[in-house]
C-alpha cells in the first residue's frame, strides 16, 4: 500500500479493516471511516483546523469526571442523542414518548411512598403531581417503579449544588400502586440552561446558540412487560420550546399545568406504556 493520495485513502483504510472479525464493528468503522474522509474532502479541513479538532475532543475528555460528562453534553447539543433515541426507541401510536436521559439522574435517590413531598428544602414555588402508568389497552400497570427528577427554582440540580454534598433533593424513587397510580408533592419546574462552563459552552456561544431547556420534571418508569420509558414532562407556555438546546422536546409530552383556587399547582399526565416487544 504505497502513494496513496486523496483520492485513494477512503478505499485504502476500509480494505484494511477487511478481516475485522466482528461484521456490525466492521459496518461501523467503515460507515464512520467514510464520513469522517467525505467531511474532510467536504470543508477542505486545514492542518490548523484539524488540529483545533484534536484539542477541543482532548478537552472535552478532561472536562468528564465522576457527575460529569461533557461528551454526552456534546452529543445532546449535536442532537446526536436525540438522533440515537429516535432511532432506538420509536414507541407505537398512543404510547408515550421517550426524550432525552440526560446527566443528572443519580442512582441514590430517596425511595418514598406515594404521597411524599420529594422537594427536600430546595426552593421552589408547591407543586402536587399525580400521574397515571397505563398500558398500551389502558389498563392500569402494576409494579412500576417510577424515578423522578428535577432542577430547583434557580435551575440547579442537587449534584451541581457542591454545599450539599452527597445529599439529594428534588429527586425520588417511588412504586406505584396497584392502580398505576402515584402522587406526590414536588416544586414547579423552571427553565435552566446547560452547563456551559466548559467545551460544550464554547462550542455553543461560538455558534451563536443559546444553553436553556424548557422547564421540565424528568421521569423513568419500569414496569413487567414492558418497556422502559425515559422521558421528560415539559410544562406549556415555556418560552424554550420551539428551541431546546439538546432538541428533546415532544408535543405529547407538553402539558398544562392546572392551578386550582385553593391548593398548590398541579401536574397530572397518564404514561402510556408500551409493550415489551413491541416496535
Ligand atoms: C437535562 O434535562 O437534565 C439535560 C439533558 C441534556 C443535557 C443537559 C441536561
Ligand atoms: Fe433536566
Amino acid at each position: 500500500m504505497r502513494n496513496i493520495d486523496e483520492s485513494t485513502i477512503t478505499e485504502a483504510v476500509l480494505r484494511s479493516f477487511d478481516s475485522c472479525p466482528d461484521p456490525r464493528l466492521r459496518t461501523v468503522l467503515g460507515a464512520l471511516v467514510t464520513h469522517l474522509h467525505d467531511f474532510a474532502r467536504e470543508v477542505r479541513l486545514t492542518e490548523e483546523e484539524w488540529a483545533r479538532g484534536i484539542d477541543y475532543l482532548t478537552r472535552t475528555g478532561q472536562k468528564c469526571n465522576d457527575v460529569r460528562q461533557e461528551f454526552i453534553l456534546l452529543s445532546d447539543v449535536l442532537g446526536l442523542s436525540m438522533l440515537t433515541i429516535a432511532m432506538n426507541h420509536a414507541k407505537p401510536p398512543g404510547a408515550t414518548e421517550a426524550t432525552v436521559f440526560g446527566p443528572f439522574y443519580t442512582h441514590d435517590a430517596p425511595v418514598l411512598q406515594d404521597g411524599a413531598d420529594i422537594a427536600g428544602g430546595a426552593p421552589g414555588e408547591p407543586l402536587a403531581v399525580d400521574v397515571r402508568i397505563v398500558s398500551e389497552d389502558g389498563q392500569p400497570v402494576r409494579d412500576a417503579r417510577v424515578d423522578v427528577w428535577q432542577a430547583d427554582d434557580d435551575g440547579l440540580y442537587d449534584v451541581q449544588i457542591d454545599a450539599l454534598g452527597d445529599r439529594r433533593r428534588a429527586r425520588a424513587t417511588f412504586r406505584a400502586d396497584a392502580q398505576g397510580r402515584l402522587r406526590f408533592r414536588s416544586i414547579v419546574p423552571v427553565a435552566y440552561p446547560i452547563p456551559t462552563d466548559g467545551p460544550v459552552g464554547e462550542l455553543l456561544g461560538a455558534g451563536g446558540r443559546h444553553p436553556w431547556r424548557p422547564a421540565h420534571m424528568h421521569f423513568m418508569i419500569h414496569a413487567p412487560g414492558h418497556q422502559k420509558l425515559v422521558t421528560h414532562l415539559f410544562l406549556d407556555g415555556d418560552r424554550w420550546l420551539e428551541s431546546d438546546a439538546v432538541f428533546g422536546v415532544r408535543s405529547s409530552l407538553v402539558v398544562q399545568l392546572e392551578r386550582p383556587a385553593n391548593g398548590p399547582a398541579l401536574l397530572s399526565h397518564t404514561f402510556v406504556l408500551a409493550q415489551e416487544h413491541a416496535r
